[in-house]
Order: structure tokens, then C-alpha cells, then sequence
């Protein structure tokens, strides 16, 4: 089945043309518009900024993907969790060729699209399975007992992973996205060298909380100031105690849940020492559990995990009326 997905809920602008089957997911061709730089200048994403900028690139990505290629068999659009102007942007565009295709328009959680990023260009998750999904706006763990069927165990009560890494970035004077400059940092620094709290990390739910890591952050860089520290050692400490919580939780949940897969997907996925943490303790305590992570290009954003989680739906005839469809900022999985 051909699948067009289309992704405009933050900052970046992604359409993207597979070929989805019982085999695996083939992507005939992705592009995307990455609005990085322009919010680099105020620290963070503006939302009426990324709504304008989504706009102004939305038809000609879609031309450019479909020109001299197949016309699909069903779009997959992203309605919701998001900014939504971004939404309405996407939404729009879709609905209109849905209309003038006569296709199915099918819509997507953005939550749903981060799960399935983890199938292109490798092979379909076993259920049950558990995701732990750390973006910029997101931190969310969710148990799926079969395909399709979601039940969100565990989300963060204030920021997400990713924002809590962009805005000490920020604190520190790092360009936006902060996540990957502190990372790179990490690398040279001693994770033990500063005592950060690793919030909620022994509560007995699957909630995260990250305000109280920024904020002890924020108290360190105060009761330091004009003395000289090792900026690498801050970073390893910092992105340690995030880690551990991270880490720690899906533990416990894999714990409760025996899945046969641990996923870990969105923008903070591409932390190394995340992935190498999470790895090596679900191979020390559940060595029978296969943990995945998407390729690093679909960890990120991207209009091609729309297009995967699309064309489950599709396959259920599970699409939505043109007239009908409506974005919804909000939506939880
Ligand atoms: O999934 P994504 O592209 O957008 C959202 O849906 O939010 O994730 C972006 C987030 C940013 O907060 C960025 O700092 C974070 O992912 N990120 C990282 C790394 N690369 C990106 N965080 C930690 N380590 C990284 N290497
Ligand atoms: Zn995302």
C-alpha cells in the first residue's frame, strides 16, 4: 500500500511517500523542512513562528514528493498531540488532496507515529511491547498489548525529557536543541562529579517529573557563579540523572509488563548513553526482551512514522471523512 504521511506538529515540516506491506516498510522518498535554525535565534520553538513557517512549506514538499511518483492509496496526517496552527496547516493540505484523490485520510497520534518509527527499514515489533517515548514535548510510557491497542502507563506531570535538556542548554548559553550539544559535552565529563536528584525515580508509578532537575540545575549554575567548574562534568552529571530516571522506570515497568520488546523512541532516543544504559539493563535483567530504536533519521520528526502508523490504520479501514477529520492539540494515546 502506498502511504502519504504528513507531519506538522512542531517545528519541523515532513511529508513522506512508503510503500508499506506485511513485509516491512519501504520509503520511496522523505523530505523535510527542519525550522531549527530559525528558532535557534529565540532559544525555543515560537509556535506562531513554526505555524507560518509550516505554511509556507507545506505544498512544496508535497509536490516535490509526488512529482513523476505514485499517487497513494491513503493519506496519514498527524492531528494531534501538537502545535496547533502546525496541525491545522497539515490537516488542511491533506484534506484537500484526500478530497481530489478520493482516498482515505486517516489520522494519526503523533505518540503512535514515534512507536512505529522504530519498523523502517527494520522489522516489526513483537507484542506485547513497552514504549518509553522522550521528546521535546513528550515523555510518555505506554504498554501496548497487540498492535493498535495503546494504554499510556506513565507521563511526565510538567516538562518533558527533551525540554528539560533544551532549557539548561539554554542556562548554559547552548544553541538550541540543548539535548544533543549536551550530550556531545557528556562525553568528555565524570557523570558523578555533581549529586543531581533523580526525580520521582523511586515513587510507585510510571510518572516522570524533570522542573525539579532544571531547577537544581539552575541552583547549581546560581551558588557557583564566578567560580570556575568543568562544563563537561555538569553535562555527564545532569544528562546522568535524567538517564537514570528514564532507565529506571522502564525497568520497573518491563517489570510489571514481561514485554517481549522495549522500545525507545522520539528526539531524546538519540541520546547514545541512553540508548547504551537502556540496552545494557534490559540485556542484564531481561535478556529475553529485544530493545529497539529507530534509525537515527526517524528519531526525530519525521512524515515517514506517520505514514507506518497510518498504514495500520488503513489496513482497518480505520480512516475519517474529509469533512469530518478534526486536529486536536491535546489528543492522548
Ligand atoms: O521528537 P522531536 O524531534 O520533537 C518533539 O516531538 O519534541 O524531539 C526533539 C527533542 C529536543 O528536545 C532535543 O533536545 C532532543 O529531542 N534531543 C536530544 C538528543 N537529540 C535530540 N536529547 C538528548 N540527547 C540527544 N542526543
Ligand atoms: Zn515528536
Amino acid at each position: 500500500m502506498i502511504i502519504l504521511g504528513i507531519e506538522s506538529s512542531c517545528d519541523d515540516t515532513s511529508v513522506a511517500l512508503l510503500d508499506c506491506s506485511k513485509q516491512g516498510h519501504f520509503v520511496i522518498k522523505e523530505i523535510t523542512a527542519s525550522q531549527i535554525d530559525i528558532h535557534k535565534k529565540y532559544g525555543g520553538v515560537v509556535p506562531e513562528i513554526a505555524g507560518r513557517m509550516h505554511a509556507e512549506k507545506i505544498v512544496p514538499l508535497i509536490e516535490a514528493i509526488l512529482k513523476k511518483r505514485p499517487t497513494p492509496n491513503a493519506i496519514a496526517i498527524t492531528i494531534g498531540p501538537g502545535l496547533i496552527t502546525g496541525l491545522l496547516v497539515g490537516l488542511e493540505a491533506a484534506k484537500t488532496l484526500a478530497y481530489v484523490w478520493n482516498i482515505p485520510l486517516v489520522g494519526v497520534n503523533h505518540l503512535e507515529g514515534h512507536i512505529y518509527s522504530v519498523e523502517i527499514g527494520q522489522n516489526k515489533i513483537q507484542y506485547p511491547a513497552i514504549a518509553l517515548i522522550a521528546s521535546g514535548g513528550h515523555t510518555e510510557l505506554i504498554y501496548i498489548s497487540k498492535q493498535g491497542k495503546y494504554k499510556r502507563i506513565g507521563a511526565t506531570k510538567d516538562d518533558a525529557a527533551g525540554e528539560c535538556f533544551d532549557k539548561v542548554a539554554k542556562l548554559l548559553g547552548l544553541p538550541y536543541p540543548g539535548g544533543p550539544e549536551i550530550s556531545k559535552l557528556a562525553e568528555k565529563g565524570n557523570h558523578t562529579a555533581i549529586k543531581f536528584p533523580r526525580p520521582m525515580l523511586n515513587n510507585k508509578n510510571w510518572d516522570f517529573s524533570f522542573s525539579g532537575l532544571k531547577t537544581s540545575a539552575l541552583y547549581w549554575l546560581r551558588d557557583n557563579i564566578g567560580r570556575t567548574f568543568n562544563l563537561c562534568d555538569f553535562c555527564a552529571s545532569f544528562q546522568q540523572a535524567i538517564i537514570d530516571v528514564l532507565v529506571g522506570k522502564t525497568i520497573n515497568a518491563a517489570e510489571k509488563y514481561q514485554p517481549k520488546t522495549i522500545i525507545l523512541s522520539g528526539g531524546v532516543s538519540a541520546n547514545k548513553k541512553l540508548r547504551e544504559t537502556l540496552r545494557k539493563e534490559i540485556l542484564d535483567q531481561f535478556p529475553k526482551s529485544e530493545v529497539r530504536f529507530p534509525k537515527s533519521a526517524y528519531c526525530m520528526d519525521n512524515g515517514s512514522m506517520i505514514a507506518v502508523a497510518g498504514y495500520y490504520h488503513a489496513l482497518k479501514k480505520n480512516s475519517t471523512d474529509w469533512k469530518k477529520i478534526q486536529a486536536d492539540p491535546n489528543w492522548k494515546l
